[in-house]
């Protein structure tokens, strides 16, 4: 399941999985977004989840592999909207996921988060801004402290809608810099095959294949 199905990083993992033959539920809010889902070979679940119990979603993942949090307030919401959907609605599907029996998630997170932490609040940043860091941050937190769930916390550098390469840098650290939204959802397939539990990973181009990068944070998982 993605959240933020018909989202541009979610569009993307939702065809590159069902083209592969794998059962996508893309949850969207809007229902003229489902043709879309259609086209892509993908399902939809109608649902505001900024207006849903974890109850409610967790119906529709019962037997689900994995979810994927690619959801996002967006470039035009303020404060209200990046906890109501950057953290909470993270924190729902993991209540959902773990109702449903998921064992794996991962949370399409941002590079910088790490200005915030421990409440910090970074010189010259606008007010809306810092508080999608925070919503960001507390998501992570609230994921990375559940026992129950194998979460793997995406952080890529700043989006782009170039196409593609396939090569990137994932790590730990990475420093700063751009990836196009094609390699992040080739990453996150690649990361469905391979999960890293209880690592967070900065993304941004590079010049490694997807596939080697993700192996190499993920040396235990099954290739
Ligand atoms: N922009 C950057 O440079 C950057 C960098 C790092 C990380 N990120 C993060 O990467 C993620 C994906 O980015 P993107 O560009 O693919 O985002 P996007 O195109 O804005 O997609 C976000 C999706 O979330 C959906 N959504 C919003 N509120 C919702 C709700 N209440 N219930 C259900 N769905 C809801 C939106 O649906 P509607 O169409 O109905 O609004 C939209 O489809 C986001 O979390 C973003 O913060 C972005």
């Amino acid at each position: 399941m993605i959240a933020g199905g018909h989202g541009k990083i979610g569009r993307r993992l939702a065809t590159l999985l069902a083209a592969r033959g794998d059962v996508v539920i893309g949850v969207v809010r809007n229902p003229d977004h489902v043709p879309d889902l259609s086209r892509a070979g993908a399902e939809a679940v109608v649902c505001d989840m900024e207006a849903t119990t974890p109850d409610e979603l967790a119906v529709h993942l019962v037997g689900a592999d994995a979810v994927v949090f690619a959801a996002g307030a967006g470039p035009g919401s303020g404060v209200a909207r990046k906890d109501t959907v950057d953290r909470a609605a993270a924190v729902l599907l993991a209540d959902a996921a773990e109702r449903a029996g998921v064992a794996t998630y991962l949370l399409v997170s941002s590079m910088g988060v790490e200005q915030v932490a421990g409440g910090a609040t970074p010189e010259g940043v606008d007010e809306v801004f810092v508080a999608y860091l925070r919503a960001k941050l507390a998501a992570e937190e609230d994921l990375l402290g559940r026992s129950g769930l194998g979460t793997t916390v995406l952080r890529p550098g700043r989006l782009t809608d170039d196409p593609g390469t396939g090569l990137v840098t994932l790590a730990p650290r990475t420093g700063y810099g751009a990836v196009p939204r094609d390699d992040v959802a080739a990453v996150l397939v690649a990361l469905l095959d391979r999960p890293a539990p209880a690592t967070v990973l900065e993304l941004v181009s590079g010049a490694t294949p997807v596939a080697d990068a993700v192996a190499a944070v993920s040396p235990g998982a099954p290739g």
